[in-house]
């Protein structure tokens, strides 16, 4: 009988403000997932500044990935791949991790696979779920990304819509600032929505005639300032958790429409989501019922695994290198990387 051998990866994850590194075997089983997060340090600023942002990954990363492969009860020797997000993301950021990536790849003589952002947030949902296999439907949703993904394959993807201005997250973010709930704003406004009436105020969703399935999420973002300072002007007061509740109930019934409209398309019966707003509990529990109602499976990460984490990317180098994608030392931090591009 054939001995079935573990494909241990060490991934490496640094394209924004996570310092992360965690050994995955397989693709779907984590050893260890250890994330150093800067929120705290940004949170003075009200969001990331780039080169606040290296400086603490270039600090921090040999710490992270120790007590990554200690957690793991490993060590570099026993490592078969180094898997690495090389983009895209903030330039300095990635360079730190793909910088280190290349060094332990080159002295150990391991090969090297770099990953994109997105297929790491997609490849979250094979950890938790055993059963899931492509072809299915992903939105993907996060502080920099809103893309309806058709994922044919492992490692093959189709773009099916994508926002047009700001990323979801994006828009959670500046109306937390605008609201006076600070950074990170996507866990304030989900906290504070459950204090609040989702249908108090009638903000837009938008909607495009000649592109159903891409998103627009600049225009809310105008209108929930612009109710602000409308009522600053009248001298009124206005309800923080009413704002909230009724902003994230505009995002999420337009991520819910699109994305079921999607899957009715591609007569898909599985859909996940992924990226840091894919851990928003109103979001979540939409997108189960909407499911449930079209008889499609739901998949979706544990938050943790939502947002920005190394196992996803472990996850993800998994499939690649089964694939036989292989990086040189070569391999450069691409912040504007494609999803698709090599
Ligand atoms: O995936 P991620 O960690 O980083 C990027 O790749 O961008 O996503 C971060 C984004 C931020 O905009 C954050 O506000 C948003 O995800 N986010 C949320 C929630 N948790 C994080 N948005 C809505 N509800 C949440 N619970
Ligand atoms: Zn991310």
């Amino acid at each position: 009988m054939k001995e079935i051998t573990n494909i241990n990866i060490l991934a490496i994850e640094s394209s924004c403000d996570e310092t992360a590194a965690a050994v995955v075997c397989n693709g779907r089983e984590v050893l260890s997932n250890v994330i150093s997060s800067q929120i705290a340090l940004h949170t003075l600023y009200g969001g990331v500044v780039p080169e606040i942002a290296s400086r603490k990954h270039i600090e921090k990363i040999n710490q992270v990935i120790e007590e990554a492969l200690a957690e793991a009860n490993m060590t570099l020797d026993e490592i078969d791949a180094i898997g690495v997000t090389y983009g895209p993301g903030l330039v300095g950021a990635l360079l730190v991790g793909v910088a280190e990536a290349k060094a332990i790849a080159y002295a150990k003589n391991k090969p090297l696979v770099g990953i994109h952002h997105i297929e790491g947030h997609i490849s979250a949902n094979y950890i938790e779920n055993p059963d899931l296999e492509p072809p299915f439907i992903c939105l993907v949703a996060s502080g920099g990304h809103t893309h309806l993904v058709c994922v044919k394959d492992y490692g093959k993807y189709e773009i099916i819509g994508r926002t047009r201005d700001d990323a979801a997250g994006e828009a959670f973010d500046k109306v937390a600032r605008a609201i006076g709930l600070g950074y990170p704003g996507g866990p304030k406004i989900d906290q504070v929505s459950k204090e609040g009436n989702p249908d108090a105020i009638k903000f837009p969703h938008a909607r495009m005639e000649d592109a159903p399935y891409d998103f627009s999420f600049s225009g809310l973002k105008s209108a929930v300032l612009n109710y602000i300072n409308g009522c600053t002007m009248k001298g009124e007061s206005y309800h923080q958790a009413d704002i909230a509740a009724s902003f994230q109930k505009a995002v999420v019934d337009v991520l819910v429409e699109h994305s079921m409209r999607a899957v009715e398309m591609y007569g898909m019966n599985r859909f996940a989501i992924a990226g840091g707003v894919a851990s928003n509990s109103a979001l979540r529990a939409a997108m189960i019922k909407a499911c449930e109602e079209k008889n499609v499976k739901f998949y979706s990460p544990s938050p943790i695994l939502c947002t920005d984490n190394a196992a996803m990317i472990g996850a993800a180098a998994y499939y690649e290198y089964l694939a036989g994608t292989r990086h040189g030392l070569d391999l450069n931090a691409v912040p504007n990387l494609k999803l698709g591009e090599r």
